[in-house]
């Protein structure tokens, strides 16, 4: 801080005076895009939601999108897509052999993930029409071999590049084959294979066990540690890593049944937290000492790109696009959802090293089949012929220029700030948030959140939060605690490791400063009532695989807890009946002075 030292003023009488002057405010990163389409919400009172709420048995996955104000459920297939995409869209073609968009999103993945800075970009000729027959023989059907994707009839003699509708259909096509290449190969007595990784998604996580595979999570240690406030955004421990130790000790003892390690980027499974290229680099040197595959789960492979570039020393000279490079130099193929980091509402795609270990193990399958055709062969029976695999033509050229658009530095800039900016006014006003955020969502530390409420997990009271947020401010995050971790199915030793979060997964290109401001302010208000959340208790779908798509709940009824009793009264007063629907206002009265007035509506 300075002293300023103003000229006398004729009004205070001082001949000087000082004054302390505020430090300049912090420039945030200036606006990336404009908006060019917007479109208007639907106003809808707690009343309206809370009856719908019912109508769905309070699963907040099954409530209409329309009617919601803040939509934080996921980050996935939910971005505004931007003005070239949208002109690419214009551009698709929907011929059911080789449409454009194919040859499109092909080159689009050689630019991105292995030419660095020295990209063709070809979907400019398409987009603008100029697009002849010499382009197509000279650009499209040139027979690239030896990397991610093949080209021309390298393609179709060596198939190493496949797409598909979405990031899970990818793993399903992966696992599946790579098992059946496994039976294939073994004698009797097979051994469970085993996929190493620092984080498996759900459905990553659901698609290797349907496959048969063992799953080992190795991820660095101190996820939920403290982080410094002033430090944010200047520091970064990449708390999605994979811990080296662990991952080779594991290794040591069992690396015969090891048939892939995976990295997820970022790690959805760790809150979305970054990893670092010194990490990358060590998980390729154990897994070239092991000769195992190494793969990236490349959902949010830009986000973890700038990330690098921010904070990990080395980098900030470098581009993203030299960054992503490098990163995927070291992998012998992954999987992407480009309905995260391919600023798509649809898409995904496999794709694998030509001729790399992957290839040369998997490879030996009963009727020698190499597994680049056993995947094509699936991919047709399931999703559609390799050059659409299940997309329509109009989608390919939106993932296709989305992958330029999401790795411009300007767009991550805001993106990653925006979250960061989400969590630290959370922090600010004192509501328990995991830091540093991650790329794409913030997360509520509910046994933080609910600290001196005493809920035992098995109420399930995260879930009620998330059921009285949508109901009184139209806001939808997602319970990632002990209901979407199954707390009531599992050990007491693997109780120890489910955390208890909420997730607001940030839309890409959606959201601006008032939403955020809004969302803070409605968690606040939540916080000032936490007593009185209610827990749910699980009427359907308790036993179902990935069960917080398909249960219904019951709201438990309010119950203040002995402890919280001892102190505190809660005068509850009915003042109206709405459609069976109860209206209160409650007080809370701690030592007789009145701490907040609270407003809710229960059912009769
Ligand atoms: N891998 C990761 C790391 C993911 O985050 C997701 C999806 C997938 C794979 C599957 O991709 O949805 O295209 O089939 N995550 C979304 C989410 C659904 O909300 O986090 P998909």
């Amino acid at each position: 801080m300075q002293l300023l030292i103003l000229p006398p003023s004729s009004h205070d009488g001082l001949q000087v005076r000082s004054q302390i002057r505020s430090p300049l405010p912090v420039l945030p990163p200036p606006p990336s895009h404009n908006a060019v389409v917007v479109r208007s919400l639907l106003t809808t009172t707690s009343m309206e939601r809370e009856q719908i709420l019912r109508d769905i048995q309070y699963n907040v996955f099954a409530f209409p999108a329309a009617l919601i104000t803040c939509d934080f459920l996921t980050d996935s297939g939910t971005s505004a897509m931007t003005d070239i995409q949208w002109a690419a869209v214009m551009r698709g073609d929907e011929s059911y052999g080789r449409n454009s968009g194919y040859y499109c999103l092909l080159d689009a993945f050689r630019d991105i993930f292995e030419r660095g800075d020295t990209q063709e970009r070809i979907y400019r000729d398409v987009l603008a029409g100029t697009a002849d027959a010499d382009f197509y023989r000279k650009k499209c059907l040139k027979g690239y071999e030896g990397g991610f994707v093949n080209g021309g009839s390298v393609q179709l003699s060596r198939p190493n590049f496949f797409i598909v509708p979405q990031g899970r259909c990818a793993e399903s096509l992966l696992f599946s084959s790579m098992k059946e290449t496994l039976v294939g190969q073994s004698s009797e007595n097979v051994t469970q294979p085993v996929i190493i990784s620092n984080g498996f998604f759900d459905t990553t996580g659901a698609n290797a066990a349907v496959a048969g595979f063992e799953r080992q999570t190795f991820l660095q240690p101190g996820l939920s540690d403290p982080f410094p406030e002033e430090l944010i955004g200047k520091r970064n421990f990449f708390k999605g890593n994979l811990d080296i130790a662990a991952a080779e000790e594991f290794l040591r003892k069992h690396g015969d049944r090891v048939a892939l390690i995976l990295i997820t980027i970022t790690n959805n499974f760790a809150a979305g937290q970054p990893v670092s290229m010194a990490n990358i680099r060590q998980t390729a040197a154990i897994a070239k000492r092991y000769r195992i595959p190494l793969f990236f789960d490349a959902c949010r492979f830009a986000e973890n790109a700038k990330f690098i570039q921010d904070f990990e020393e080395g980098f900030s000279r470098s581009s993203i696009g030299q960054i992503v490079q490098e990163m995927f130099s070291y992998v012998d193929g992954f999987t992407i959802s480009l309905k995260k980091d391919g600023l798509a509402n649809m898409g995904g795609a496999l794709c694998f090293r030509d001729q790399g270990l992957f290839t040369q193990k998997f490879s030996g399958h009963k009727d020698k089949i190499p597994i680049g055709e056993l995947i094509k062969e699936r991919q047709i029976l399931c999703y559609g012929n390799d050059s659409y695999g299940g997309m329509s033509g109009r989608d390919l050229m939106a993932a296709a220029v989305g992958l330029y658009e999401v790795t411009k530095e300007s767009y991550l800039r805001n993106r990653i700030s925006q979250v960061q900016s989400f969590a630290q006014k959370l922090h600010a006003n004192g509501i328990p948030v995991l830091l540093p955020p991650g790329g794409h969502a913030i997360y509520l530390d509910m046994d933080g959140f609910f600290d001196g409420c005493d809920r035992a997990p098995e109420e399930f009271a995260s879930v009620g939060f998330t059921i009285e947020l949508l109901r009184d401010y139209g806001i939808r995050a997602w319970e990632a605690g002990p209901f979407a971790w199954e707390w009531d199915k599992k050990t007491a030793a693997e109780r120890k490791n489910i955390p208890n979060l909420v997730r607001f997964a940030v839309p890409r290109n959606t959201m601006t400063d008032h939403h955020i401001n809004y969302t803070v302010a409605a968690i606040l208000q939540l916080h000032a009532k936490r007593h009185t959340i209610p827990g749910v208790k699980i009427i359907r779908g308790a036993e179902s695989r990935l069960r917080h798509f398909q249960s219904g709940f019951a709201l438990v009824p309010l119950e203040v807890k002995q402890e919280v009793k001892q102190n505190v009264n809660l005068e509850v007063k009915q003042i109206g009946l709405y459609n069976k629907v109860e209206v209160f206002t409650a007080r809370i009265v701690r030592n007789q002075s009145s701490l907040e007035a609270l407003f809710g509506a229960r059912l009769k």
